[in-house]
């Protein structure tokens, strides 16, 4: 059956995880698989985190199926982070019912079921993502069914955003297409739309007639919680529906508990209803249903004021740490004498950045010193720590040189 069938070429991010794992030398240094490391880099269990478990422990009674849209306590949970200043109003029926939600394993599978919702529900529809982005975007959507363009996003010789690039590339797509916008932390730019820009780009998909799918893997991870979930708030003031990928995998630090949303917004109650039915008839032929474990500690986090506050406080913390890592790390470069500019980093927010380092330069930080970067350049800046600093900013000089 299988004779003529060939290996695929696999995802680079996951072999550079075998690789670094199989690696045994001690000093080794892992800049490539987005995960939060600690100052003593450790991805630890957060302490809200342990506090939920724990008390699900105790009180949990059955493990019995939770459907496919999975728990509403966790979506609505979602819903709150998404859209904090409609749930301080008191908005009872989110945007008069037009929002709904639900559960999915990870992010990534968020992503596959609008994928497949978007395939069954707009079949014409194209989805275009940024140039670059994340590479297993392609995997998803064309797995999926769907066609997938891309539009400007980046200008590498001033390593920044190429706004006025990407206006261009968007005012070219059809109408009825579907556009894939990072909510922050960009990934693997680091580089995010300020609120004038995604006043732009909300007015322009309006226009056009195309409908935002948002991926929000990062949300806390740039600015704070509220801050970051201002390009989604801005995008719903000017398009009727929209989808929205959430995961808790980096901000819960719930990486392997495979838990996240997906969120549809609809031009009203009766579609949000319409879509929301679609959407779990495509989880019901897929996985049938998520696995609960995750969802129930995020809502329990979220429903308890004094695990919220300590889950914000640890979030804060990760968030500052990377900011705090991004500001040395330009500084010991600079300090070192390096012709090229590093300062961008310090500007770029989330997890990654777009080093600017060339394949071959990864490739020898790789073999020389156990340096494990993307080949793409990209640098997961959350993987530095105060110790392995100065050996990581030594390497990188002799690499350059
Ligand atoms: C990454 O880009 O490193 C993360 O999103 C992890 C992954 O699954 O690729």
């Amino acid at each position: 059956m299988f004779a003529t069938l060939q290996p695929t070429a696999g995802d680079p991010l996951l072999a550079l995880m075998t690789a670094y794992k199989a690696d045994s030398r001690s000093d080794k240094i892992d800049l490539g698989v987005g995960v939060y490391k600690d100052e003593e880099g450790h991805t630890s269990i957060l302490a809200s985190v342990k506090k939920a478990e724990a008390y699900l422990l105790e009180t949990q009674n059955t493990k019995t199926y939770i459907g496919p849209s999975g728990d509403p306590a966790f979506g609505k949970a979602i819903e709150q982070l998404l859209f904090p200043a409609a749930y301080a109003a008191g908005q009872k029926l989110l945007r008069g019912g037009r929002v709904a939600t639900s559960q999915t394993p990870g992010g990534t599978g968020a992503l596959r079921v609008g994928a497949d919702f978007i395939h069954r529900a707009l079949p014409q529809a194209k989805i275009w993502v940024s140039n670059p982005t994340w590479a297993n975007h392609y995997n998803i959507f064309e797995s999926a069914g769907l066609e997938v363009g891309d539009y400007r996003y980046y200008d590498a010789t001033s390593q920044s955003l190429d706004f006025a690039g990407m206006i261009a590339s968007l005012q070219t797509v059809p109408a009825g297409d579907v556009v894939l916008l990072h909510a922050c932390c960009h990934n693997p730019t680091g580089l995010d739309l300020n609120a004038k820009q995604w006043h732009q780009v909300g007015a322009l998909l309006q226009e056009r007639g195309l409908m935002p799918f948002i991926d929000s893997a990062y949300l806390g991870f740039a600015e704070g919680l509220e801050e970051d979930a201002k390009g989604i708030n801005i995008l719903a003031e000017y398009c009727p529906d929209m989808l929205i990928a959430s995961s808790c995998s980096k901000n819960f630090g719930l990486y392997n508990e495979r838990i996240g949303a997906l969120t549809v917004i609809a031009a009203s109650e009766r579609d949000a209803q319409a879509a929301f039915s679609q959407i779990n008839y495509c989880i019901r032929g897929n996985y049938s249903m998520p696995p609960h474990h995750g969802g129930a500690i995020v809502s329990t986090i979220i429903n308890s004021s004094e695990l919220r506050q300590q889950w914000q406080q640890e979030l804060t913390a990760m968030r500052s740490r990377i900011l705090s890592m991004r500001q040395q790390f330009t500084q010991r470069l600079a300090e070192s004498g390096v012709q090229q500019d590093f300062s961008f980093i310090a500007e770029q927010r989330g997890m990654f950045s777009f080093s600017g380092l060339t394949p071959d330069q990864v490739k020898r930080l790789q073999v020389e010193d156990a340096i494990y970067i993307v080949g793409s350049g990209r640098i997961n800046v959350a993987g530095m720590t105060s110790s392995n600093l100065d050996r990581l900013c030594q390497a990188i000089v002799r690499v350059l040189d």
